[in-house]
């Protein structure tokens, strides 16, 4: 976003405030921003991914020479199947990346005990989730970091735009 100028930061105070986060950097765009998360996690090798979300999530890590793999959803939710995600684990995965799709959220917790046990990195694409909840908690606290899309086919829209929340 330009410059980090004073209407920037009032923008990212804000957004912290209301995802209940405790550092939020806006950006370009949600492909960027899953970008950036994905270079500062130092994800490489495999990244585990839903096998139904929109492109960018996979994009944004082929960009960075990274393979997605695609694990089943749950027919009933569209979200990532935990079970699936373990599946797919191979010596070179790094990764989780979950997407709360339509704004429902993915199976968190389950999708964390996975992320501990192989000790991956676990991180969302919370592009369609803006200001929801995971049991009661904001969705931007969970993982590593959340990803947020602020394109104008989102809820709350900037037009173009994104940010990366962190708990
Ligand atoms: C699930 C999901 N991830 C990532 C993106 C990418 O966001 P953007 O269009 O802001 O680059 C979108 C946006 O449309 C999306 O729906």
């Amino acid at each position: 976003m330009s410059n980090n100028g004073p209407l920037v930061q009032e923008f990212e105070r804000r957004l912290t405030e209301f995802l209940g986060v405790k550092h939020c950097v806006a950006m370009c765009n949600g492909t960027i921003a899953l970008e950036i998360a994905t270079r500062a996690l130092e994800l490489q090798g495999e990244v585990i991914v839903p096998s139904y979300t929109f492109i960018a999530t996979a994009h944004a890590l082929q960009w960075q020479e990274i393979t997605p793999v695609f694990a089943d959803i749950d027919p009933h939710t569209h979200n990532l199947d935990p079970e699936a995600v373990r599946r797919m684990i191979t010596p070179r995965t790094t990764g989780i990346l979950g997407v709360h799709l339509w704004g429902r959220a993915c199976p968190v917790a389950a999708l964390q005990a996975v992320a501990e046990e192989y000790r991956l990195k676990l991180l969302f694409d919370a592009s369609h989730a803006f200001g929801y909840t995971y049991g009661g908690v904001p969705i931007g606290t969970f993982g590593e970091c959340a990803v947020f899309s602020f394109h104008a086919t989102k809820f709350f829209n900037t037009f173009e735009g994104g940010a990366v929340g962190h708990r």
